[in-house]
């Protein structure tokens, strides 16, 4: 059971940034990626399809006997995790409770910033998620939906990102807050221009790496991690709906390593 593979699902490329911290902290566990790239973005999508979409991809990753599924996609954490969960027979671990645990534990102002997709700020799941912990904790949140095409262009260091990141985020700033929490898959890589236009003062949480050490924790207390060594080639796994060939392309700048086996899938 130890050496089967992680499944990781996401709605396109962006969920590499999960799997980019799995392979840095779990050096010895396989992977096997789902990005549903036929489809991508789910973040403007209606909960019903998110759903029916989710279903699908956890259905195929089942199916290639995984020992436990990550959502690395926070629009599907926020909008179906606990069906999921009761849908598997697997551990399945979303990327909001991580953030949120993260969150509370940076924050002194008790003022976070939260940024997502429009479906996860409408869900409101990190406000539940970071209240249940402390509930005297404000949180305001911003849906930043032109984010993901400048990360997916390469964009990380142009005027118009600049430009793109204080219009979305200087209202939080000037609110106060003191922690900001990047709840989508594609953020951690405008970690550091997100950083330059904020400033250093402004914590930034990184819901890969939380959820990344979950996944250890998870895998440790149920005697699951993998003591063998795979070569490398054999580990990793990709898989998509559409364009494997664009996948491969933004794919390797999100993992800054090569892709090899990857396959276009039906779901
Ligand atoms: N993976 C999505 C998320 O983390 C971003 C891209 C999309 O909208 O599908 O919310």
């Amino acid at each position: 059971m130890s050496s089967k593979p992680i499944g990781v699902f996401d709605s396109g490329v962006g969920g590499l940034t999960v799997s980019k911290e799995i392979m840095e902290l779990l050096p010895h566990e396989a992977i096997v990626y789902l990005g549903d790239t036929a489809r991508v973005p789910y973040g403007s999508k209606s909960p019903e399809t998110i759903t029916r979409y989710a279903f699908e991809g956890l259905k195929f990753l089942l199916s290639m006997n995984v020992k436990l599924v990550v959502i690395a996609c926070n629009t599907v954490s926020a909008t179906c995790l606990k069906e999921l969960q009761n849908n598997s027979n697997v551990p399945v671990i979303g990327v909001i409770e991580p953030g949120a645990r993260a969150a509370v534990r940076t924050t002194t102002s008790k003022k976070v910033g939260v940024i997502g997709t429009e479906r996860t700020v409408k869900s409101k799941v990190y406000e539940s998620a970071i209240k249940e912990i402390d509930s005297e904790i404000m949180i305001l949140s911003k849906a930043c939906p032109l984010f993901v095409p400048l990360i997916e262009e390469g964009w990380l260091d142009k005027e118009a990102t600049y430009l793109t990141i204080a219009e979305y985020l200087m209202p939080l700033k000037k609110e106060g807050i003191d922690t900001l929490v990047l709840g989508c898959t594609h953020y951690p890589l405008l970690k550091p221009s997100i950083a330059r236009v904020l400033g250093e003062e402004i914590k930034l949480v990184d819901c890969a790496k939380e959820t990344a050490r979950i996944v250890r924790e998870t895998l440790e207390s149920m005697g699951l991690l993998n003591q063998g060594d795979l070569p490398y080639e054999e580990k990793h796994k990709y898989y998509v709906t559409d364009n494997p060939e664009k996948f491969k392309e933004i794919g390797e700048r999100f993992l800054n390593k090569k892709i090899e086996h990857i396959e276009k899938v039906r779901l």
